[in-house]
Parts: C-alpha cells; sequence; structure tokens
C-alpha cells in the first residue's frame, strides 16, 4: 500500500495591489454630512482607495503578478487560482477564469469563492485542503475587492467604510509539519442576511429599473446590528483558536484581524489578551477592503520585516451571511 506523507500547507510568497486614486475623510466631508472626527472615532479609517478604471480581476492580475515577480516564479507554474469576492467582475464567468487568462496561468484551473469580508479565510481553508491532501502544489489565494462598485455614495452609514484591493498569497506544501496552517474554526449563520447584503442583480431580483430606482444594487447594512454580532463573532472564535491550540498570549506574534472597524479590532485584541503592538492594522489607510483586508496586511508586514518565520499568527474574520472564523498559522517565510 502507498504510504501518504502528511503534508502541511504553507503560505510561500504575498503580493498586493491597491490603486493610486486616494479617497480621504475630507473628500467625504465634501459630499456627505460627516465629519473626520466622527469617521476616525468610529470607525479608525482616515484614507481609502478607489480603482478608477478596471474590474475586480485587474486588481486580482496585478496582486498575483507582483507576488510572482517577488518569488520570481512563472505564471505556468500555477496549478489553482482561488478568488474569494464580493465583487466579482460579472455574475459568470467566474473572476478566476478572467484573472486566468489575464496573467497567463496556462496550467491552471481555479473559481471563485463568495463569503464576503470572511472570504479570504474560507479560500484559504479551501486552498489548504487542496495542498494538503497532495493533489496540488501551487496554489494561489487572492482576496479581491472593487467594493467602490457597490457603494452608494449618498448613503452616509455605509459609504465611508469601504475600499478598493487585492492580496494574494501562494500556498505551497510542505513536510516540516511546524509551520504552516495548523487549524481553523469556520461559522456561518444564514440569519445575518437581513442585516447585510446586496438584493439586487441575483436570481431574486433580477435587475429591473425598479430594483435601480429602489438602490438594490447596493450594500446594504445596518451597522448597529452588524457591530453587535461581529464584536463577540470575531472575539470569541479567536479566544476559542487559542485555547485549543493551547496558545497563551504570549505565544501569539499577531492578531491579523479583517479590518470593519477598528473598535472591532480592539475588542478581540483585549478578549485574547495581546496588546496594540501585536495587531496589524491597515483600516487606516485603506478602510474596508472586504476579502483583501488579511492578506494586504500579511503582505505589507512581511515585506517591511516585521513578519518572521516562526511567528505564531491568529487570522480572525467576520462578515456577510453572517460568516466567521479563526485561523491559526505559523509563518514560514524568511
Ligand atoms: N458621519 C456622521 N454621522 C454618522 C455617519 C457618518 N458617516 N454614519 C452614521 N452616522 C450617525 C447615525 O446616523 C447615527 O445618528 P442618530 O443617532 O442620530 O441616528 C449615529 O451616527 C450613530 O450611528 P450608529 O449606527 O450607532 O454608529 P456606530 O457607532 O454603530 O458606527 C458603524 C457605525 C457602521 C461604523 C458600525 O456600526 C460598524 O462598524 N458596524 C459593523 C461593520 C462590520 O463589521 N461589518 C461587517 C463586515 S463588512
Amino acid at each position: 500500500m502507498q504510504e501518504y506523507k502528511k503534508l502541511n500547507a504553507v503560505i510561500t510568497g504575498v503580493g498586493m495591489f491597491v490603486p493610486e486614486k486616494v479617497m480621504d475623510n475630507a473628500y467625504f466631508e465634501s459630499i456627505i454630512d460627516t465629519s473626520d472626527e466622527w469617521i476616525t472615532t468610529r470607525t479608525g479609517i482616515k484614507e481609502r482607495r478607489k480603482l478608477e478604471n478596471g474590474a475586480t480581476s485587474d486588481m486580482a492580475a496585478k496582486a498575483i503578478l507582483d507576488l510572482l515577480k517577488s518569488k520570481n516564479m512563472s505564471a505556468e507554474e500555477i496549478d489553482v487560482i482561488i478568488i474569494p469576492t464580493a465583487t466579482p467582475d460579472m455574475l459568470f464567468p467566474a473572476t478566476a477564469c478572467i484573472v486566468q487568462r489575464k496573467v497567463g496561468a496556462v496550467n491552471a484551473w481555479g473559481f471563485d469563492l463568495l463569503a464576503a469580508c470572511s472570504g479570504f479565510l474560507f479560500a484559504l481553508q479551501v486552498g489548504r485542503s487542496l495542498i494538503e491532501s497532495g493533489s496540488y502544489k501551487k496554489v494561489i489565494v487572492c482576496g479581491s475587492d472593487k467594493m467602490t462598485s457597490i457603494t452608494d455614495y449618498t448613503d452616509r452609514n455605509t459609504c465611508i467604510l469601504f475600499g478598493d484591493a487585492s492580496a494574494a498569497v501562494l500556498l505551497e506544501p510542505t513536510e516540516d509539519l511546524s509551520i504552516g496552517i495548523q487549524d481553523s474554526i469556520l461559522k456561518v449563520d444564514g440569519n445575518g442576511e437581513e442585516h447585510l447584503h446586496m438584493k439586487g442583480g441575483g436570481s431574486l431580483n433580477p435587475p429591473t429599473h425598479e430594483t435601480v430606482d429602489k438602490k438594490m444594487h447596493y450594500i446594504y447594512q445596518d451597522g448597529k446590528a452588524v457591530y453587535k454580532a461581529a464584536v463577540p463573532g470575531m472575539a470569541n472564535v479567536s479566544y476559542e483558536i487559542m485555547q485549543k491550540n493551547n496558545l497563551t498570549s504570549d505565544d501569539v506574534a499577531y492578531l491579523v484581524p479583517h479590518q470593519a472597524n477598528l473598535r472591532i479590532i480592539d475588542a478581540t485584541a483585549k478578549r485574547m489578551g495581546v496588546g496594540k503592538e501585536k495587531v496589524m492594522i491597515n483600516i487606516n489607510k485603506y478602510g474596508n477592503t472586504t476579502t483583501a483586508t488579511i492578506p494586504l496586511c500579511l503582505t505589507e508586514y512581511s515585506r517591511n520585516g516585521k513578519l518572521k518565520k516562526g511567528d505564531k499568527i491568529i487570522l480572525a474574520a467576520f462578515g456577510a451571511g453572517y460568516t466567521w472564523g479563526s485561523m491559526y498559522i505559523v509563518w514560514g517565510m524568511d
């Protein structure tokens, strides 16, 4: 009988793309009734980016090409491309197919995954399984979202929150089980639909003049309801994964949280008992970029030398669905 070696999936490459155009809080003061002070204290956001031309796939292709360049790797080596996104270029084909063409990944297959702000975590879990099974050797997971395409810039409750970006990781197998993805806890609760959704454009409400007039092609969020679910959701699952893996707050090098609101992030860190210096933050610069927030953090902290091989990190997210979860990873890149 053939013996199968246990493999871990480890992140061996990172890449990112953020559009040039910056929308700062002063810009929002000029278009809606708000203030820099309100936005900063309630959310922690100072700036976000806007893609002026192009689509989600263009940002994803640029993030993946950035990753390939940093690894000196050819697109032909990629086996699988998974694109978690809430803003696909079209309803079909999958954005992953368009990205495959744009980067020239001629040997890859791929698909999109929809889990809103938890999309990157869910996709990482799928990518991990493809690697651990021994079936694939190079899997790209690229969170990419053009949130400005579904944001109503007359709705002050939501428009200040979101931005556009893309970031990617490469997963490869390793026989060194002390590094790579160690554990995950992932959850959904469909009762969340009521509080956070985009109702128009799908099979329930195909586009009509009426769906456009009723603004059904924009994000709807009951911020208070989502906030109330997100704080315990993200905090508890992050604490739970520490308990499950016998990790103390001293063991944890970084919390890598989804960046929806600095207050939700602070509550999660507090529950885990980790100090602010151990929390990766980019919400001030980019706002909520949905599936890109976590890989953007990983790329920036890895490239600026703050994230080192052997660091134990906890990823955590909460989003529409509701979807939420946490992941425990031992960083494997030098
Ligand atoms: N500028 C100024 N005032 C604003 C505003 C803005 N941009 N947006 C809302 N307000 C007002 C509201 O109208 C409300 O006024 P009222 O009390 O007169 O009705 C007041 O500020 C407080 O609103 P509230 O909804 O209680 O604010 P909040 O402290 O909950 O913060 C969010 C709002 C959206 C930042 C917050 O609820 C949040 O982050 N929610 C969760 C987001 C999330 O995690 N999403 C999941 C992943 S996408």
